[in-house]
């Protein structure tokens, strides 16, 4: 399959430019494209074969579901069998962004996006393109990050090329995503659970809806998110997290004769090594599955990080690194 990477500017861009896309999503294909969290890999969520050339594509697991992305919450009524009011008024102060609510699933929903369950994943996404192309084709579309699964997400057109060239018919590159992690995912189906914290943080929902609970990691056959339990965001190369200062002076000391790669947050350290400097945790969010992906390029044996406080966007932060790490320390 031939693939076509179609540049289109996010702040000016006009339908024309995503009719071809709008055509291929009709016709029950697969196409790429970005949100303000990372790029997405779509299809009509209303159509089972569509939906499962994602899972091909993606090499994803079949019991992982996907979040169906909407552009007007009309579209809920064939979605989601009811809207607890606590879904009500997340949706009126954080849509359209990056907040994914999981609630009760309609049966117009074929299985394979939610893997079987009873519950889906929605959320409206804020960035122009996905907004337009969702309204375009007048159905919802079903998308997981557009990345090989096990992979560092997306956060650049190019990233997804890298994955998807030849399995996909198109990808709309409009360069950067805005926050480079991954949605926030919130259960309101019984008591509200963060099964992952993501670009809004929990301190600001908690704002609006009281405690919510954080489930533990739990590596039990059954976790409440089935993504839970999978590998992520892994680059090539080993990664070692390093939780304080000390730590991580000492590992890229050690490490001195390795081609080392190295991500840092508090102060710029002069090494002759691959090196990227984060000035503030959102930046660091932001480049982080980028880095991961530059390294892997340069075929660097070992990642240094240093890790950030978990809370506020820190706590999205240190989920990502990690899922991703080798060792600990
Ligand atoms: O920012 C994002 O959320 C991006 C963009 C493309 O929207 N999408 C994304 O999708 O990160 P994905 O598939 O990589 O992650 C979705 C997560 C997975 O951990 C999945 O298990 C969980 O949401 N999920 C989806 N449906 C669920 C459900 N019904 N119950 C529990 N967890 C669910
Ligand atoms: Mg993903």
């Amino acid at each position: 399959m031939q693939t076509e990477l179609i540049k289109i500017n996010n702040n000016a861009f006009s339908e024309k430019e995503l009719k071809k896309a709008v055509k291929i999503l009709r016709n029950n294909e697969i196409i790429i494209f970005p949100t303000e969290t990372v790029y997405g890999i779509g299809a009509n969520a209303f159509n089972k074969k569509a939906v499962q050339k994602i899972f091909k594509a993606k090499n994803r697991p079949v019991d992982n579901p996907l979040i169906i992305h909407i552009s007007n919450t009309k579209q809920l009524k064939k979605i989601v069998l009811k809207l607890p009011i606590k879904a009500k008024i997340l949706m009126k102060e954080f849509w359209p962004g990056p907040l994914t609510i999981i609630l009760k699933k309609s049966k117009n929903i074929p299985l394979n996006v939610t893997a079987g369950l009873d519950s889906v994943a929605v959320r409206m996404p804020s960035n122009k393109i996905a907004l337009k192309l969702i309204e375009m084709c007048q159905f919802p579309i079903a998308a997981p990050s557009a990345n090989i699964s096990g992979k560092p997400s997306s956060t650049k057109g190019a990233h997804a090329f890298d994955d998807f060239n030849g399995k996909v018919k198109l990808i709309i590159d409009s360069g950067e995503c805005e926050h480079g992690i991954e949605s926030t995912v919130i259960s309101l189906i019984g008591k509200p659970l963060l099964l992952r914290p993501g670009a809004i943080t929990k301190e600001d929902i908690e704002k609006i809806i009281g405690k919510i609970i954080v489930p533990k990691n739990n590596n039990n056959k059954k976790p409440i998110s089935p993504g839970l339990k999978y590998k992520h965001y892994s680059p090539e190369a080993k990664v070692f997290l390093c939780l304080n200062q000390k730590n991580f002076e000492l590992e890229i000391q050690k490490n001195f004769e390795k081609h080392v790669g190295i991500i840092s947050f508090s102060k710029k350290i002069g090494v002759k090594n691959e090196y990227f400097f984060n000035k503030n945790i959102s930046d660091y969010a932001k480049n982080v599955f980028s880095c991961f992906r530059e390294f892997d390029k340069k075929k660097v044996e070992l990642i240094i990080m240093e890790g950030v406080k978990k809370k506020g966007l820190g706590l999205a932060l240190m989920n990502r690194i990690e899922k991703a790490s080798t060792k600990i320390i």
